[in-house]
């Protein structure tokens, strides 16, 4: 008899743009009063790209974009729909999203994009699986695109260290699959606006006097993160029946090594199933997931069937979790 099929978004590639600029921790601490050990030790980072002016995120957008599109093998004319996440669009609108789908000639796709912070690319990830559901489009580009450069406060101390810049995108296709097959198996979303005052930019076009700059109460966010992430990631296993045990990766959104650790410790996930790249890029938001799971697939390590576990947090408060088998 032959199995069921069932339709799934399924990651069918992945691209990255990392700006050529690399600043490490000595560098930052001629710019304010840090340390390379201060920083390593509460953060893990080590360095984090900055981007130069032509290193727009529409730009960094469009050739991770493209990455995704080669990997596939998925030309851009088949493309249904781009869901760019970020907080740093480069206009107010039109959304950045249009941009690159010009950039890559994905003349019969609809783009937009969506601002959900550190989390935004679970979130991209929970709509365009939705939309494949629906049959409202078969491949969808999910791009995480960064420029937190230029809204970093460079005499804070406190924040400016923390971020980088960068792009990461994955073309999802939907496909019909035996249960035991490929895709996203699940996402889930959720946000608290009365934590908003714990992490936002003190600016947007709606406001002009004010200078949009990334503020943090990083003490504040910390301590909500490994509580939150760890209660997502739960909420993921038990939506499918799942235990820690059965994960084969942890990719968490790259924010700070302690909260890395943190969850995988609450988790019981082994630090050789977690996927670290916070000490390379910092933390460069909505595209510090797509950024980790393609290095670890390109070195080898996460492989075709297995099972990942992505999980954010970020200004909002805004969190969630998604869950798929590559
Ligand atoms: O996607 C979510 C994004 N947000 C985050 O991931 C942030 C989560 N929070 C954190 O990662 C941590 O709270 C930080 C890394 C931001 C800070 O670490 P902390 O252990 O919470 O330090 P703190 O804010 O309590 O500051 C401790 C000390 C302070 O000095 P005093 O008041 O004790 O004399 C700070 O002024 O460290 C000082 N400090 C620094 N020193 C050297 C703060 N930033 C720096 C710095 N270099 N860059």
């Amino acid at each position: 008899m032959s199995e069921t099929l069932r339709r799934r978004a399924v990651l069918a590639g992945i691209g990255t743009y990392l700006p050529e600029k690399i600043v490490s921790n000595a560098e930052m601490a001629e710019r304010v009063e840090t340390s390379d050990d201060w920083i390593v030790e509460r953060t893990g980072i080590r360095q984090r790209h900055f981007a130069g002016p032509h290193e727009t995120c529409a730009f960094m957008g469009a050739a991770a974009a493209r990455g995704a599109l080669a990997m596939a093998g998925v030309a851009a004319e088949d493309v249904g729909a781009i869901i760019l996440a970020t907080s740093t669009p480069d206009q107010a609108f039109p959304a950045t999203a249009v941009h690159v789908q010009a950039a890559i000639g994905a003349k019969k796709a609809f783009g937009f994009d969506i601002a959900a912070a550190c989390s935004g690319f679970i979130y991209a990830l929970g709509l365009a699986n939705s939309m494949i559901q629906a049959g409202q489009a078969d491949n969808i580009l999910v791009i995480g695109s960064e420029v937190y450069s230029r809204i970093l406060n460079f005499a804070d101390r406190g924040t400016c260290v923390l971020f980088g810049d960068g792009a990461g995108a994955v073309l999802l296709s939907a496909r019909d699959v035996p249960e035991s097959g490929p895709g996203i198996l699940s996402t889930h979303l959720h946000s608290d606006g009365t934590l908003a005052d714990m992490l936002y930019v003190d600016g947007a076009v709606g406001q002009p006097d004010k200078p949009g700059h990334l503020v943090m109460n990083g003490r504040e966010v910390f301590r909500h993160a490994v509580t939150l992430l760890a209660s997502a990631v739960n909420e993921a296993l038990a939506f499918n029946n799942l235990t820690s045990k059965d994960i084969d990766w942890l990719v968490p959104h790259q924010a700070n090594r302690r909260i890395i650790d943190g969850v995988g410790r609450k988790l019981g996930m082994p630090p050789e199933r977690v996927v670290v790249t916070v000490d390379q890029h910092a933390n460069t938001s909505a595209a510090s997931i797509p950024l980790a799971l393609a290095q670890a697939m390109s070195d080898g390590r996460i492989k075709p069937g297995q099972l990942i576990l992505l999980e954010a947090l970020g200004g909002g408060l805004t969190w969630g979790s998604a869950l798929l088998r590559l």
